[in-house]
């Protein structure tokens, strides 16, 4: 059994390209390779590092909460190792509630923040109480099952659910482990409310939406984007909250347009 840990543990990650430093963090439960068209676009111009969370991906996982603040620490602990004081960060989904978490433990670590189909509440206690029943299933049944119930809900209609893209998606999930997902499931069950922590927010902001996400209502991120003071909404069409695999072309000229200001 892995020990249970409240440290950061060292992440699997990858760099690629020089300049202005570009962390992009995916969501639960994926990888660093959900960024690969990104990684592909950007690294020309930005030194864009991809870690992979823990428990996810090659890093491995450790019993226990991975309380945002958990997962934020990790990936400070990760810039530290890498000498990047600063860093633009992009955030998809959980990747987002941890940049959120970040925001109020280290402020001064990030010079810009791109939220992706993602939002800034906490859970209902309705879904609070279905994120523990998934993290028991998780540990009992394996990442498969929690694979297969999240796949209808991560694309648009359009995005055909047995198509490479959408299979790379679900190949990616039942690879996270068992732990890793208990993990991150009862962490973002504990998570606090983030509005007032964007209302304050002082750094360039964009937020990028899939029009058609079941997970994170388009509505909801049209509302994120306008408590934040210097915020821009980009939402794209026929994409779901994969919007950054689905739509990978409207992804990019988003994120290049916004990064284009440092
Ligand atoms: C994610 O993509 O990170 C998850 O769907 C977030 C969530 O379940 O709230």
């Amino acid at each position: 059994m892995n020990q249970p840990s409240t440290s950061a543990l060292k992440l699997h990650h990858e760099i690629h390209g020089d300049g202005l430093p570009v962390l992009m963090i995916h969501g639960f439960p994926f990888d660093r390779t959900i960024w690969k068209s990104q990684v592909a676009a950007l690294s020309s111009d930005y030194r864009v590092i991809t870690p992979d969370l823990r428990g996810h991906g090659q890093t491995p996982a450790s019993d226990g909460v991975y309380t945002m603040d958990l997962l934020a620490h990790d990936v400070l602990a990760l810039l530290d190792e890498l000498g990047v004081e600063r860093a633009v960060w992009v955030g998809h989904s959980m990747g987002g509630y941890l940049s959120m978490a970040a925001l109020r433990l280290a402020p001064e670590r990030l010079m810009g923040l791109a939220l992706v189909a993602t939002h800034p509440h906490a859970d209902s206690e309705d879904r609070r109480i279905q994120r523990i029943q998934s993290a028991e299933s998780a540990l009992e049944n394996g990442s498969a099952n929690i694979a297969l119930s999240m796949m209808s809900m991560l694309f648009a209609t359009n995005t055909d659910p047995k198509s490479p893209t959408a299979r790379g998606v679900y190949d990616i999930m039942i690879e996270a482990s068992p732990e890793g997902l208990n993990g991150a499931l009862r962490g973002m069950a504990e998570r606090p409310e983030s509005v007032a922590t964007l209302q304050a927010l002082s750094i360039p902001a964009l937020v990028i939406a899939g029009a058609e996400d079941q997970i994170v209502d388009v509505a909801v991120a049209e509302k994120m984007a306008a408590m934040i003071p210097q915020a821009e909404l980009v939402v794209v069409p026929e994409a779901g909250h994969m919007v950054m695999v689905e739509q990978p072309d409207a992804t990019n000229e988003a994120l290049r347009r916004f990064l284009s200001q440092y």
